[in-house]
């Protein structure tokens, strides 16, 4: 008999998805501090697409990267993955590590590579890592060098290459077992450009689009940088552990409201852009109406205190407890705020 558990509700998933994040809560408990980064966080990567994440220094980009990676588990939520066709915040770690291994590739910042050896032998210890078999691992790594344009390069220490070579190397590594999933890889990098200069990131840029294109490998990226967000098919605004709005190409980091639409959540709760929120003055009340194909929100001014009042206050987003004036610690459960 097959109970509600045991149907695979993912069975039936679009074949374009390639990671699905589905009402993502991250709550960090650290002693007696916990810190809500992800309060509900649902977006879905396509195959063959590359997704940027832009937001405010502690909103939550790294920690979702790290739950899509399945590096970190999600408090609250599932997180869907092409491979396993499976929610992975309920299969053991074992099983995990093993599917990343031909799924996810990891470009961080600060790339880990060992200074004693050279471009080769790094992108080769990282196939080994990988569980690349023997066989096919010195053509593998040889294929990786020349598509990142290391050749010349590749018998240089770690510490004698530049910026943008490292880099390379680092992308090379985090390719190793992607290179030959026909298409349904992801790449996952954190700031992967923060520390080059422009010429070099560019180059680095020309190298993600190049196997996008070539092999289909899906990005997804945070960054601050107006030159990495150009080139995206899509990029996410993360506020508060939210997401905050959408931009598809042609997004300006600079003027975000030209190009943002945001989508109501699971809830059907509307996240305000607050930049729009502070032009107004920062009204707390609207009138609402539907007129012409539009929505039109109007601050509403009227005092209505002699019938309902709401005290403005900040609340606790773990315990809902007010927050002092002033202070960044929940009394109560002593979360940040
Ligand atoms: N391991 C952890 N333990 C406790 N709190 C954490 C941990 N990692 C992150 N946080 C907190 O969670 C929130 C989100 O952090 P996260 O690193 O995801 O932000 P971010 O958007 O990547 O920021 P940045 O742009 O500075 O890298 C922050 O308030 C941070 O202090
Ligand atoms: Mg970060």
């Amino acid at each position: 008999m097959t109970t509600a558990e045991e149907i695979d509700i993912y069975s039936d998933y679009p074949d374009d998805v390639v990671v699905s994040a589905e009402n993502v809560y991250k709550i960090y408990k650290t002693n007696e501090l916990e810190t809500v980064a992800l309060s509900g966080v649902s977006l879905q990567i396509l195959e063959g697409k590359i997704m940027c994440v832009v937001g405010p220094s502690g909103s939550g980009k790294t920690t979702l990267t790290n739950i899509i990676g399945g590096i970190t588990k999600a408090t609250v939520g599932k997180v869907y993955w092409a491979n396993l066709r499976k929610d992975i915040t309920k299969i053991p770690e074992r099983v995990l590590t093993e599917a990343r291994r031909s799924f996810i590739g990891f470009v961080f910042q600060v790339n880990n590579l060992l200074p004693h050896l050279n471009a080769w032998q790094n992108v080769e210890l990282a196939a080994r890592i990988a569980g690349v078999p023997k066989k096919v691992r010195t053509d593998r790594v040889n294929r990786l060098i020349k598509l990142v344009g290391l050749e010349e390069r590749k018998r240089n220490k770690a510490t004698t290459l530049s910026g943008g070579e490292r880099s390379r190397v680092a992308i090379a590594s985090a390719l190793v077992n992607l290179i030959d999933t026909e298409g349904k890889g992801l790449v996952l990098c954190d700031e992967p450009t923060g520390d080059l200069d422009p010429e070099t990131a560019q180059r680095i840029l020309e190298l993600f689009k190049e196997l996008n294109d070539t092999l289909g490998t899906s990005f997804f990226i945070v960054t601050h940088s107006q030159q990495v967000a150009s080139m995206a098919d899509i990029t996410v605004e993360i506020r508060d552990g939210i997401v905050s709005g959408f931009h598809r190409m042609g997004i300006d980091l600079d003027t975000l409201g030209a190009t943002r639409v945001v989508r109501l959540d699971n809830n059907y709760r509307l996240p305000m852009p607050t930049d729009l929120l502070e032009l107004a003055g920062n009204p707390s009340q609207f009138r609402i109406s539907f007129e012409d194909d539009r929505f039109i929100l109007v601050p509403h001014k009227e005092d209505m205190s002699d019938t309902m009042r709401v005290k403005k206050v900040i609340t606790c987003r773990v315990c809902g407890e007010e927050i002092p004036q002033g202070k960044f610690i929940c009394p109560n459960c002593g979360s940040t705020v």
